[in-house]
């Protein structure tokens, strides 16, 4: 790491410490469904991956990891999923929320889409308090690159940024972040996104590395830029246009480039916006083992302990390599405890850690 990077790092932790104190806080991660009707370019369970097995939690199963987060000492739990609007998919959720919140009073904070405005104020309601909706590319041409038309409407950057607006009015804390390491993203756009971030004023950020998925249309893509090959015809059809667009900065970065990126980011972020929650990711992981903690230790202060059965984990594949697929929640608890007591990072067992109350 050069000096430049190191004393970033340092003001970061140093501003964390300063605005929110030195507990992580947990939210335990629920990964409700792989089922999406979105089709994004980098993403494993896009719609058009037909080598993925579907699941769907039952109720009983998403109640039982809730049982799990409140005996742990978890103040949360995290209710994450692919994109779906169906009503009973809607009602679902409400009954869920409530429930959770009834018999355990955790906080909740939900990742499931866009939405229409009125199924985020429902959700609300019901006793959700926090929404992550991830702008994922902030820069309008970037986004549609990574977020064709699907002719259905679905994939509108103009939608996305409306939906932030929808749910900081329905009342949530609003958590957004970005994608670190895209294909033809460059220096330029990660600037772009900082300042998109504080511009929209969330309470919560969440950014991690781009990792490519082998069955996507980004991940060939990228296999097919490392291979050095240069016959455009081994890519299918609809993707040469996009293989011969200018690669960006960060195609060919090793892991522990994009780990070191990755983690200024954050550092950067926490600059920027001393008084957020800002996530340690799971995909840093994927760099590194110690990627979150790295992460921990440079201005973030929030962890997602993974809590879905393992019977789920292998099938909410976003992106390759993904950690802990063979674990339960009681095993990701306890690697994650020793971890964090190694580097004496304290937790805020029970405790919600939100900068405000909503
Ligand atoms: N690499 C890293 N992150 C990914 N996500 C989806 N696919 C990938 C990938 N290949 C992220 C998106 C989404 C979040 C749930 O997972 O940012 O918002
Ligand atoms: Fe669906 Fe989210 Fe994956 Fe896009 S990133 S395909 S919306 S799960």
């Amino acid at each position: 790491m050069d000096y430049k990077s190191k004393e970033l790092r340092e003001e970061a932790l140093a501003l964390k410490l300063h605005h929110r104190g030195p507990c992580v806080y947990f939210r335990g991660l629920i990964e409700i469904s792989n089922k999406c009707c979105k089709n994004c370019l980098y993403c494993g369970i896009r719609s058009g991956n037909r080598g993925v097995e579907r699941y769907e939690m039952s109720d009983e199963e998403v109640m039982r990891e809730a049982l799990f987060a409140h005996e742990a000492g978890y103040g949360s739990v995290a209710i994450q999923g692919g994109e779906r609007c169906d009503s009973q998919f809607v009602e679902r959720i409400t009954r869920l929320v409530h429930n959770i919140h009834k018999q355990y009073g955790l906080g909740i904070t939900l990742s499931l889409g866009e939405q229409p405005l009125q199924v985020y104020k429902e959700w609300f309601a019901a006793g959700a308090s926090r929404y992550l909706l991830r702008i994922e590319a902030s820069n309008p041409d970037l986004y549609r690159l990574i977020h064709p038309d699907d002719g259905q409407g679905r994939h509108s950057y103009d939608s996305r940024v409306s939906a932030l607006h929808d749910l900081k009015s329905a009342g949530y804390l609003l958590g957004s972040g970005v994608m670190i390491g895209l294909p033809f993203q460059t220096y330029a756009h990660l600037e772009e996104d900082l300042q998109f971030l504080k511009k929209i004023g969330v309470d919560m950020a969440g950014m991690g590395p781009y990792i490519p998925h082998k069955d996507t249309p980004l991940g060939k893509i990228v296999e097919f830029w490392k291979s050095g090959n240069s016959s455009l015809e081994i890519l299918p059809a609809d993707l040469q246009a996009l293989a011969m667009l200018p690669r960006g900065d960060f195609w060919n970065f090793s892991d522990d480039r994009l780990l070191d990126l990755s983690i200024d980011m954050v550092a950067r972020l926490r600059i920027l916006m001393p008084h957020i929650n800002i996530a340690a990711t799971t995909a840093l992981q994927v760099l590194n083992p110690d990627g979150r903690e790295m992460a921990l230790l440079s201005g973030a202060n929030v962890i997602m302990p993974n809590m879905t059965e393992t019977e789920f984990r292998g099938n909410y594949s976003l992106y390759e390599g993904k950690q802990g697929v063979a674990d339960d929640a009681a095993a990701t608890r306890d690697s994650l405890l020793l971890n964090l007591d190694k580097l004496g990072i304290p937790v805020g067992w029970r405790e919600k850690g939100d900068w405000r109350q909503v």
